[in-house]
């Protein structure tokens, strides 16, 4: 297998390495691997060439995406873009995407996550109908790719006994938010009572949640998501959720549920997943790169 290389999509306004690359960008220097930065800034704005430019063409790399959250259709301008300078991304468009919008991966994981529906649009009226086919709330509301889950209450969070107004006022509130990064439609699922850490926000108790690195189909790397909360100790039933997936590099993040058992709350192309504060960067890498053809 191909020795790896990692391109990293930063944003560039104001750029001094200052964000959430900065951890796992000294690690990568640190062991002399081959990588990258390239601006987020641009390829967003569909010229992904332009942000390639002061890239060497490597003839035949395989590069690691590890960057900022790109749609589909720009994921793929660039994925096309690195192609033709003759070097590929690990992860391919289609696979991206299956791993990234909800209605692409929950299909596989109805078993496993909380009731969910989605729409295509914007429409109230389309949600509406869609959230009431789950029963009564509470709900979560989010876009096909992200929540607002900052603005917990205004944005995100349909409680028991809301009514059609409240709904189409978080709902609102969303699309506000999102702007012209609202992605598709809504995904509503029915809320679930998570087993909580035992700490709380002003907004939420913080929940027992764990973030899981699927490479090429194993489990490489998992840790709680929050700052707050205990390794798992046991991770063999989730092991066999690698399988679920078809791409080399993707994350899935479970909740541990008040009543026992648990769920998945959602999965994300492994090159957009920020590394959570208690994972050591390191331990990531090691494993990628040792499963990659460079021995550590
Ligand atoms: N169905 C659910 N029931 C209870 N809590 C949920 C549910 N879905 C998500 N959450 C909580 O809300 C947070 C944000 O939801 P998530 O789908 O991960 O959105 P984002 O894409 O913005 O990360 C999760 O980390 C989890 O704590
Ligand atoms: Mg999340």
């Amino acid at each position: 297998m191909d020795e790896l290389s990692v391109l990293f999509c930063r944003p560039m306004a104001g750029y001094a390495g200052h964000d959430r690359f900065e951890r796992e960008a000294d690690v990568v220097d640190w062991m002399e691997l081959d990588a990258h930065v390239i601006g987020a800034e641009l390829v967003v704005e569909d010229e992904p060439e332009r942000a390639l430019e002061d890239v060497p063409e490597g003839g035949g790399r395989t590069f690691l995406y590890r960057g900022v959250i790109l749609s589909e259709e720009q994921y793929e301008g660039l994925y096309e873009a690195v192609l033709d300078r003759g070097d590929t991304l690990v992860v391919d468009p289609a696979q991206y995407a299956g791993a990234l919008y909800v209605p692409e991966y929950h299909p596989s994981f109805a078993d496993v996550s909380p009731p969910t529906r989605w729409t295509f649009g914007t429409d109230l009226d389309d949600a509406w109908e869609a959230a009431r086919e789950l029963g009564e709330p509470p709900w979560l509301i989010k876009d096909h790719v992200k929540s607002a889950k900052e603005h917990w209450h205004e944005a995100c969070y349909i409680p028991a006994g809301a009514s059609r107004d409240d709904f189409d006022r978080v709902a609102t509130r969303l699309i506000e938010l999102h702007g012209d990064r609202f992605e598709r439609g809504f995904v509503i699922r029915k809320f679930l009572q998570l087993a909580t850490t035992g700490v709380r926000t002003v907004d939420r108790r913080i929940p027992d949640e764990h973030r899981l690195f699927f490479w090429r189909g194993e489990l490489v790397a998992h840790s709680p998501y929050h700052e707050v909360g205990e390794p798992l100790t046991d991770t063999a039933p989730f092991e066999a959720l690698g399988t679920r997936v078809d791409s080399p590099f993707f994350t899935i993040d479970i909740a541990l549920l008040e009543r026992g058992g648990w769920v998945v709350v959602e999965l994300n192309d492994g090159g957009i997943s920020g590394l959570p504060e208690q994972l050591d960067p390191h331990e990531l890498y090691r494993a990628l790169v040792g499963r990659s053809g460079r021995g550590y």
